[in-house]
């Protein structure tokens, strides 16, 4: 979603902030601006469309400014077009700010304020907080901001300059990231640390309800009635190696041939193959209530869901507990029972989705444990949950999820054995468990090497529109999962279904025109499976059936096979996904679809 730079340094601000807004593409996007002090003048450039727009418009133009900000807008409210792209300006065009989320508000305050004789120029929620800004100008523009601030309803992060105040850049946050890159008489705030990660590896968070003043030699963080905020300096530990391509045509492809180091990161340190078991440090804190829970609650959204659908059957199987799973944006809005002995895991790659925030809080104001698993270290849901466990993936830029998933699962598998082992599982069970998992990166090392024919089949699937995904057991949500990722990147309608639920509406579907993708490796519903694969085949379906090595059965009833090695129920989804990923990525590329930055999407979605 949108993306915000703000400089003020020594040097020159327009390559930075472009650069910055360049890092930021990935979170998806459909125009870009800028603006500048400038000679004493704000001086603003804008465009639909992307970065690159942007810097055709400025290519001939010399700016100095060392004061800036710079925003790539998801449209929310007004089309996509080159007024109603960030950033926007007061009448008098001495302050420009560019925001992230909503203000709900903003129509009753735009009747105010064109009442009071402002110009609007633009169809936005974000214009009225820069008119109401020079509305309640007094002298400061801090006031103002703290005036503003208390009149606007809704979700924010917002960066403020004035031409009146070359030496000073204002950031406010509330409900969307912002951070503070600290550098050597400079400062970059953005609203992800992939803009800044080039600069400096010193951020400051802020959060909620905080204002920032920051000057080329210091900063100072405050709250709307002045009281000063201490804020700690964290370093961060990616670096720009693992934010670029590194030699491959799209991230989302570079994401996928990472599984084997994400994977192996997710597991360093955590396995304790002698008592059978997993110890996962950020809940230490936690283990009696871990140990008691009667029941355990899983929220997320999109391929985080997924992850959470497999969690369920992985703690149920391992440690007997109940599990729910529940979409966030459900969660949070329909008066879900929480009790005091639950447990509420929140999972999110981002760390920063709006829904499973919200989640997140309506789980902890109703007294539930709320223990995340996230990717992004020091993101919004990482700080609010009551400890957590981070994945380790790295980066995640290509907008469809891939190697945070694998990880995702890793970890609840991780979770789901430490759970089994301090009730009923027993160390011989999970001695093999630490076993199989150990052995979980090579095997997606041989997986990988299926890329050549699986781009191959990749060719001959791009040229339908619709799918369908099966699968049972632990891969029926990577059914769901190889769906999601095959319509988000490449437009093509997929659906996944539990394949023995085929016969209840979907098989209606079936023709020489719907191919089928069955995920078929050998658990206890292999027979029943390869029954779904025939009942398709007698109606002229096409099928690809992802098998174990060696499986002929299923190879007798498919028209292609796709082979992983063979592996442990509880661990096949993890490999399982991976040719399904690859399967969509080269669907896709072959369809001439944008793979990093599908149409219409957002990798961290910080509005509901
Ligand atoms: C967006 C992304 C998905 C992601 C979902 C949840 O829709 O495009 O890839 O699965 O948000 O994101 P989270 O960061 O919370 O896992």
């Amino acid at each position: 979603m949108c993306g915000i730079v703000g400089y003020i340094g020594k040097g020159c601000a327009v390559p930075i902030l472009v650069d910055g807004l360049k890092r930021l593409e990935y979170r998806g996007y459909d125009s870009a601006g800028i603006a500048l002090v400038e000679n004493g003048s704000i001086v603003i450039e804008k465009t639909r469309g992307k970065v690159v727009e942007l810097e055709k418009l400025i290519a001939n133009k010399e700016y100095a400014g060392t004061l800036g900000v710079a925003h790539t807008r998801w449209a929310t409210h007004g089309v996509p077009n080159n007024t109603n792209a960030h950033p926007h300006t007061d009448c008098k065009n001495e302050i420009a700010i560019v925001h992230n989320g909503i203000i709900e508000n903003y129509k009753t305050l735009k009747a105010y304020l064109e009442g009071k004789g402002h110009c609007f120029t633009s169809d936005t929620d974000t214009e009225v907080i820069v008119h109401l800004f020079e509305e309640n100008h007094n002298g400061s523009l801090f006031d103002s901001i703290c005036m503003t601030l208390s009149e606007i309803e809704g979700t924010y992060g917002l960066v403020i300059i004035s031409k009146n105040e070359p030496d000073r850049m204002y950031a406010a946050r509330k409900g969307s990231p912002l951070l503070i890159g600290k550098g050597d008489g400079e400062f970059i705030i953005a609203s992800d640390v992939a803009a800044v990660v080039k600069h400096t590896k010193d951020i400051i968070y802020l959060d909620d309800g905080e204002i920032a003043e920051v000057r080329r030699d210091g900063f100072l963080v405050k709250m709307a009635n002045k009281e000063k905020v201490s804020k700690k300096i964290q370093q961060i530990t990616w670096d720009i190696e693992m934010i670029e391509k590194g030699g491959h045509p799209h991230f989302m492809l570079k994401e996928i041939h990472e599984q084997r180091s994400s994977l192996q990161n997710a597991i360093r340190g955590r396995l304790n193959p002698n008592q059978g078991t997993a110890r996962l440090d950020g809940l230490l804190g936690y283990m009696n209530k871990l140990k008691n829970t009667s029941r355990i609650i899983l929220t997320s959204c999109g391929t985080s869901w997924h992850a959470a659908l497999i969690g369920e059957y992985l703690i149920e199987e391992l440690a007997g507990i109940p599990c729910e799973v529940e979409y966030a944006s459900e969660f949070r809005y329909r008066n879900p029972v929480v009790r005091k002995d639950d447990i509420v895991f929140v999972i999110s790659q981002s760390g920063e989705t709006a829904d499973t925030l919200g989640a997140l809080r309506e789980a902890k104001q109703k007294g539930g444990t709320v223990l995340g698993i996230c990717n992004v270290v020091g993101s919004t849901i990482a700080r609010e949950c009551d400890a957590g466990v981070y994945i380790h993936a790295g980066p995640e830029i290509g907008v469809a999820s891939t190697k945070a998933f694998t990880s995702q699962v890793l970890v609840l598998l991780m979770v789901a054995l430490m759970l089994g082992r301090m009730r009923s599982l027993s160390k011989e069970e999970g001695r093999a468990i630490v076993k199989e998992i150990e052995s979980i990166p090579s095997v997606i090392e041989k997986v990988l090497k299926n890329d050549d024919k699986i781009k191959e089949i990749g060719l001959r699937l791009a040229a339908h529109n619709n799918a369908l995904y099966l699968g049972r057991g632990y891969n029926f949500p990577v059914a769901l999962e190889g769906a999601l990722k095959l319509k988000e990147i490449s437009y093509i309608h997929a659906e996944g279904y539990p394949a023995a639920e085929m016969k209840h509406g979907p098989i209606a579907l079936i023709d020489e025109n719907m191919p089928v993708i069955a995920i078929a490796t050998k658990d206890i519903t292999y027979e029943k499976i390869m029954s779904n694969i025939s009942e398709i085949k007698a109606r002229r379906g096409w099928v690809l059936s992802i098998v174990n090595s060696g499986d002929v059965k299923i190879k007798e009833v498919s028209d292609e096979i796709i082979e992983v090695p063979e592996s442990k129920p509880y661990v096949t989804p993890i490999i399982n996904v991976i040719p399904l990923q690859l399967l969509a990525y080269h669907v896709a590329v072959a369809r001439g679809c944008n793979v990093d930055q599908p149409r219409n999407l957002a990798k961290s979605v910080t509005v509901e």
